[in-house]
């Protein structure tokens, strides 16, 4: 595997993979790896006859209170993982090579990133978009992989692909990876490692609580009421908050008040201690 930190050398490290027109496939990430990038890894190498990773701790998509620095970075750590499965080139830029001076450009897509998450953290999902668009550009990648664990992110992609008409990838080769959980259901994420031992333990509330909300509204049960219990299961098992539990069309992510004929989704966002976790599931699937 070869490691690239230039924007020259990746176009050739990436025309030297295209030959007689092998297809790439693109897995974005902050580092921090965890079973949950590996599983999109490796979905991306069935898919795509060649896979290359990033890993770029973007700054513009975290807020004047969200600690940038404190976010791991243990690159030879993940490019060893990487490289035993098999991914055949990781791009690794620095933030100046991103972003060089002058850089003016911010990509916001509205609507999709408005609510949930984008409510909590202003500007987020700009960041997000404007970073995601520079890699596609970059890599031109024939498909791109992401973890259905950032569902809203997925959407934000998915709606500014289409929006853009983009064709590399296209917004049908965006494609979201169900999440990966530990053992008791708790979504893998790198922020786990934020939790303390008890914290940990009283984590697993989040899932379980959630698949009882699943249950409850496709067994007819209002959104409203589902989600008050969901809140008060999460609060009597020891998160000092609920950020959002919501029922949302799983495309537009507009508020459901009942699971109607489309696709919906349970996405809730909550606090154990200072550390935010985030997951969501299908609903009526
Ligand atoms: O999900 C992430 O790791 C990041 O938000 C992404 C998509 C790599 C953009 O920085």
């Amino acid at each position: 595997m070869q490691t690239v930190k230039s924007l020259h050398v990746l176009r050739t490290a990436l025309a030297q993979l295209r030959v007689e027109n092998a297809t790439i496939a693109l897995v974005p990430t902050m580092g921090a790896l965890h079973e949950g990038h590996l599983t999109l890894v490796r979905r991306a190498k069935e898919a795509a006859d060649h896979v290359v990773a990033s890993i770029f701790v973007n700054p513009r998509q975290f807020g004047p209170n969200e600690d940038l620095d404190a976010y791991p970075r243990q690159l030879a750590a993940d490019a060893a993982m990487l490289e035993a499965e098999g991914v055949a080139l990781l791009w690794a830029p620095d933030a100046a090579a991103m972003y060089p001076p002058g850089f003016a450009t911010n990509v916001s897509v509205a609507g999709v990133s408005d609510g949930l998450c984008g409510a909590a953290r202003p500007g987020h999902f700009d960041g997000v978009a404007t970073v995601v668009l520079k890699l596609f550009n970059q890599v031109a990648p024939d498909m791109a992989f992401f973890g259905e664990k950032d569902f809203q992110q997925l959407a934000v992609i998915r709606t500014m692909a289409r929006d853009c008409d983009l064709i590399a990838p296209h917004a049908d080769a965006i494609i979201g990876v169900p999440t990966v959980r530990e053992a008791d259901g708790l979504a893998m994420s790198s922020r786990n490692r934020y939790l303390s031992p008890g914290q940990r333990a009283a984590a697993a509330a989040l899932p379980q609580a959630m698949q009882a909300a699943v249950a409850a509204i496709e067994g007819g049960a209002a959104a409203a009421t589902a989600l008050a219990a969901l809140e008060a299961a999460l609060i009597a098992a020891g998160f000092a908050s609920v950020d959002y539990a919501a029922l949302a069309d799983a495309a537009s992510l507009a508020p459901l008040e009942a699971l109607g004929p489309a696709p919906a989704r349970l996405l809730v966002a909550a606090r154990i201690g200072t550390t935010r976790l985030i997951d969501n599931l299908p609903v009526g699937a």
